[in-house]
């Protein structure tokens, strides 16, 4: 499976992550509003969702994306934060009862049982918010068209033809048919396009050249797409306690997967092959690309 630019299976990936949830945990809790006033409790909820878990794979690949460019860390960690920032909005409205209704996410309760459905909706509706703010601030970057690019990508990867126009995909899909392209559609859409923003952003901070650009953007879809089948491989095989959330549920569900479509042991095929797709768009890229290649063979060996 190790094409001649991918790092040995043993590169450090594991340090690395750990080290990328620490520093999103200690930006997003300096960065979030204190809890207060009237509104406390949409504050407490936003809290809550987005800090204290979760791998943050979106902020590792903004940062590893923008050092690859030089682009300064205390800025990256700042468009990290507004990436895992709507991605924590996602989850939440993704488990409210009328979406896929789970009670547990990151081995907590979901907001919608933590707190209320109501309460869920505004916290998701607000976290949102925050991220674009987060990226239009001055202390995000310095030059005004790159903050502009920044928002503007962001809202395509997560509006109607983006992240939400996924889901909607998603739950149409439920119990029907659908085709291999729809399928890969859906997927590149619910999860491919924010985990694709990630990697732009940080090209986009860094001003990359199109070539460079193109060759990331092109590592991130692929990587997408296998980080959506090793997710859906791990609701069928994984261990609910080391996820965090309840495992099991798309097939009664019927849930549009790649599982579904293929079968675990295809599925498991074509999620390996699309980390290794992915790790050839960085043949541009010299060793400092290494841990982008090893998060790439991560995705699909993970177990949480
Ligand atoms: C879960 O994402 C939802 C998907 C898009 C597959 P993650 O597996 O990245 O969730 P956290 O952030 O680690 O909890
Ligand atoms: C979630 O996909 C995708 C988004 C939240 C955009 P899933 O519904 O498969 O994620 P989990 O399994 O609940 O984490
Ligand atoms: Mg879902
Ligand atoms: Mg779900
Ligand atoms: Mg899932």
């Amino acid at each position: 499976m190790t094409s001649p630019s991918s790092p040995a299976p043993r590169a450090p990936i594991e340090p690395a992550l750990a080290e990328t949830a620490q520093l999103m945990e200690r930006t997003l809790d300096a960065l979030l509003p204190e809890p207060g006033g009237p509104e406390k409790q949409l504050i407490e909820a936003m809290r809550y969702a987005s800090l204290g878990g979760g791998k943050r794979i979106r902020a590792f690949l903004a940062l590893q994306a923008g050092r690859l460019f030089g682009v300064d860390r205390r800025a990256l960690a700042r468009a990290a934060a507004a990436v895992e920032c709507v991605h924590a909005y996602s989850l939440v409205h993704d488990d409210l009862p009328a979406m896929d209704d789970d009670d547990m996410r990151r081995g907590k309760p979901s907001v919608h049982k933590a707190f209320d459905e109501a309460t869920a909706i505004l916290a998701g509706d607000a976290l949102q918010a925050f991220a674009f703010a987060l990226l239009a601030n001055p202390e995000t970057h310095a030059d005004p068209y790159v903050r502009c690019e920044l928002v503007a990508k962001l809202a395509a990867a997560v509006g109607a033809n983006g992240m939400v126009g996924g889901q909607m995909i998603d739950l149409m899909s439920e119990g029907e048919e659908i085709d291999m392209a729809t399928l890969t559609r859906l997927q590149r859409l619910k999860t491919g396009a924010l985990i694709a923003f990630a990697c732009d952003a940080g090209a986009i901070m860094g001003k990359a050249s199109a070539t460079l650009r193109h060759a990331l953007h092109g590592y991130a879809q692929d990587l997408g797409l296998a980080f959506q089948i090793a997710d859906d491989l791990l609701d069928a095989e994984g261990d609910p306690i080391a996820l965090g959330k309840a495992t099991r549920k798309d097939e009664g569900r019927g849930k549009a997967t790649f599982i579904a479509a293929l079968g675990v042991e295809r599925a498991k095929a074509q999620a390996g092959l699309l980390a290794e797709q992915a790790v050839r768009h960085l043949e541009v890229f010299d060793e400092k690309a290494d841990l982008l290649r090893a998060v790439a063979h991560w995705t699909v060996r993970r177990r949480k």
